[in-house]
């Protein structure tokens, strides 16, 4: 592989990593390196372009989680032999996750993921709240905001987590950031080390996946099944990881809530191995039948919990707010690690935050939303049975936010989504959520912003239309 056509900028804004990604992909795409072919090692590639094996390391997960190449174990890593789109773009971690590109201040996309109903935000009240904060805004509020958050939404938090999800925790434990992902970058920067491996949920977030990945961490994939992450499967790939990242109340994507059982088998391990559990309640609130589950870091007696919670799906996502619970052993660490880093959200979307809480607004405007969701999920699941019949099958999972129309196996999700998204919808192939080559096929779909019947059937006969 010539050193020319792989010069990388170490002056450019993207990463070492991701320019050398972008680099591999395109000369698989255009047929420099064609299918089947074997592509160096890690060692050799470093060495040849000047980098560390860490950086050729991530470049290759990425490129093995979409489906580009193969790892063949000794007999080396090759160019797919069934490149998944040999045409399209290289996807960016925005497309990747369903959302809108970052150019866009455009309405929602159907289908479009991780949204909350954005035509039912309360904006009036919302407007009201603010106003009344900026009239009375005090110099203290003009200053930068303190890093680890303003200290009455960790207050507010404290009695909502309190009472909705099981968790005892003290406002010097919560740390507010601007979002999940930066809540991961926190913990990378207060915790671990690059290089430090960690067990994935394999299907498992994308986003989440793109962070770690770029903070130079090694991620395990581990099985979902029925009961959640397959903790035992975790042991015996790799027993002394130093984390596991899960979504345990509605698996992210496939929905599934983790049984008790398996809840005390990862906190147990944590314990005997010292490991930390990244635990992402990102929807918690969005439960449709049956009792709500409490969180994870409700059973954490030992403190191995590291809890993430997030504004983006219960308010709207230009708030940018989010938020970490720490373990107590933690809090002077995680203050640490704060220091150096900008100064958290803007003040005023905290203080009308908090508000929102304190006032009641936010549970009466959960379970209206809570209402909304079901009665939305029931009409987008009828139009899709009613339009793809048994050529999709629909997992229906006590809450979330997406439906997973699971398709046939081997069925080829990632071009139906991109056809999908050049008709204007939004929506992700689930076999992209995998980070390896074992992967189940689907659609995942929002439907919180699938405002009636009509709405649903429409956007229903254009996904049957795509599939024909
Ligand atoms: C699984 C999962 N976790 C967390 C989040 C929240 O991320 P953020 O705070 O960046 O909106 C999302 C958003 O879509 C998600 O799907």
């Amino acid at each position: 592989m010539s050193n020319t056509r792989l010069r990388l900028g170490r002056t450019q804004s993207v990463p070492i990593y991701r320019q050398l990604y972008q680099r591999l992909r395109e000369a698989m795409t255009d047929g420099r390196l064609p299918p089947g072919k074997r592509v160096p090692s890690v060692r050799s590639l470093a060495s040849e372009l000047n980098l560390s094996r860490g950086t050729v390391e991530l470049a290759y997960q990425l490129l093995v989680s979409e489906g580009y190449l193969l790892p063949r174990g000794p007999a080396g890593t090759i160019v797919s032999p069934h490149l998944p789109d040999a045409m399209g773009p290289a996807p960016t971690p925005d497309t990747m996750a369903g959302q809108a590109p970052e150019s866009d201040l455009e309405p929602p996309q159907p289908f479009q993921l991780g949204l909350p109903a954005l035509d039912a935000f309360p904006h009036k009240l919302w407007a009201r709240l603010s106003q009344r904060r900026l009239r009375a805004q005090t110099s203290a509020e003009l200053n930068y905001p303190p890093p680890t958050g303003h200290p009455a939404l960790k207050r507010a938090l404290v009695s909502y987590l309190g009472v909705s999800r099981g968790i005892a925790c003290q406002p010097e434990q919560i740390f507010i950031t601007d979002s999940y992902r930066d809540t991961l970058g926190l913990i990378c920067r207060a915790l671990l080390t690059p290089g430090d491996r960690g067990w994935f949920e394999e299907p498992g977030y994308v986003m989440a996946r793109e962070r770690l990945l770029g903070e130079g961490m090694h991620l395990t994939p581990v099985s979902v099944d029925g009961e959640g992450v397959n903790v035992e499967a975790g042991y015996s790939r790799d027993a002394q990881a130093r984390f596991a990242v899960v979504t345990p109340t509605h698996q992210s994507p496939t929905g599934v809530t983790m049984t008790l059982a398996r809840r005390q088998a990862l906190l147990a391990w944590a314990k005997r191995e010292a490991a930390w559990i990244i635990e992402d309640d990102y929807d918690s609130e969005y439960r449709y039948r049956g009792q709500p589950v409490p969180a994870l870091k409700s059973l954490d007696g030992d403190e191995r919990v590291l809890y993430t919670g997030t504004f983006s799906k219960v308010l709207f996502p230009a708030i940018k707010l989010a938020y970490l619970v720490v373990p107590r052993t933690q809090i002077a660490t995680f203050q640490r690690a704060t220091r150096g880093l900008g100064h958290g959200s803007p003040t005023l979307n905290q203080a009308v935050a908090t508000d929102f809480i304190e006032e009641g607004h936010f549970a009466r405007h959960l379970k209206r939303m809570r209402a909304l969701y079901q009665m939305r999920r029931e009409h987008l699941r009828q139009a899709l049975e009613h339009h793809l019949g048994d050529r999709i099958h629909i997992d229906l999972q006590a809450g979330g936010m997406h439906l997973l129309a699971r398709l046939p196996d081997g069925a080829d999700d990632v071009t139906l989504a991109r056809q999908a998204a050049s008709a204007g919808l939004g929506g992700h192939a689930l076999s992209a959520w995998y980070l390896s080559a074992a992967r189940q096929s689907g659609l995942l779909l929002s439907f919180t912003n699938v405002t009636d019947a009509a709405h649903a059937d429409a956007l229903a006969a254009r996904l049957a239309e795509l599939m024909t």
